[in-house]
């Protein structure tokens, strides 16, 4: 399997282009963010092993094809909320975790300032970060959930800077990325060029 994917669905695109665009509000952004969000999901869990299960339908007697193995989502916050409900809806046995990141806008050094997580051994550990710009953020959850027994790992983002990528990979080498777009570039202020902008602020309406 890849490392890093880019969602092949054409809703992917889609969707990003809108999310793109200055003058969407925020509360299309929302909705947009959720639904390319649940896209992303989808790729990031299309290969979670299956079991076998008896079940009775209407008719007869059936083999049904379950999920095989649990799922946690863990959002950064706090823009990885926008991603959150889509994988709730999608999945509603997931457990779910939150660790609390902010950049330094001037260093853009991430620091922690909440971190709950479940069990996570023995699970697919969906860490949900919309923007994967210097990869400083995505590096620093990677580490702490790997800590507390990560072991199947996916970063599930909407937009990844090739920066972004070599750092993540080379932190956490096991790491899967899923995202809708390999960005150009990174701007001196640590923006992804062309990207979104602030996808937080765009969320929340924080300009
Ligand atoms: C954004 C984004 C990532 C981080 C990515 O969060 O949601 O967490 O920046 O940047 P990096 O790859 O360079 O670390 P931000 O710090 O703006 O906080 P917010 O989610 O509260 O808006
Ligand atoms: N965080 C964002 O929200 N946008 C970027 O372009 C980079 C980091």
């Amino acid at each position: 399997m890849d490392r890093v994917t880019v969602a092949p669905h054409p809703l992917a695109g889609h969707l990003l282009a809108d999310l793109r665009r200055a003058d969407t509000p925020p509360e299309r952004y929302r909705v947009l963010a959720r639904r390319l969000s649940m896209v992303l999901a989808l790729e990031a869990t299309a290969d979670l092993p299956t079991a076998e299960e008896r079940l009775t339908t209407p008719l007869t007697e059936a083999t049904g094809q379950v999920l095989g193995r649990s799922v946690i989502a863990i959002p950064i916050l706090r823009a990885g909320l926008g991603m959150l409900e889509a994988v709730t809806e999608l999945l509603p046995d997931v457990g779910v975790g939150y660790v609390g990141l902010e950049r330094d806008e001037e260093t853009l050094q991430p620091t922690e300032y909440y971190f709950k997580v479940p069990e996570l051994t023995g699970t697919r550990v969906l860490l949900l970060d919309p923007m994967l710009a210097t990869g400083g953020s995505a590096a620093f959850a990677a580490e702490l959930l790997r800590r507390r027994g990560a072991e199947d790992l996916t970063l599930v983002c909407v937009i990844a800077a090739p920066e972004g990528i070599e750092r993540l990979t080379t932190a956490d080498p096991e790491i899967r990325i899923v995202t809708a777009a390999i960005d150009d570039h990174l701007n001196d202020v640590g923006y992804i060029v062309p990207g979104l902008g602030d996808f937080g602020d765009r969320l929340f309406g924080t300009f």
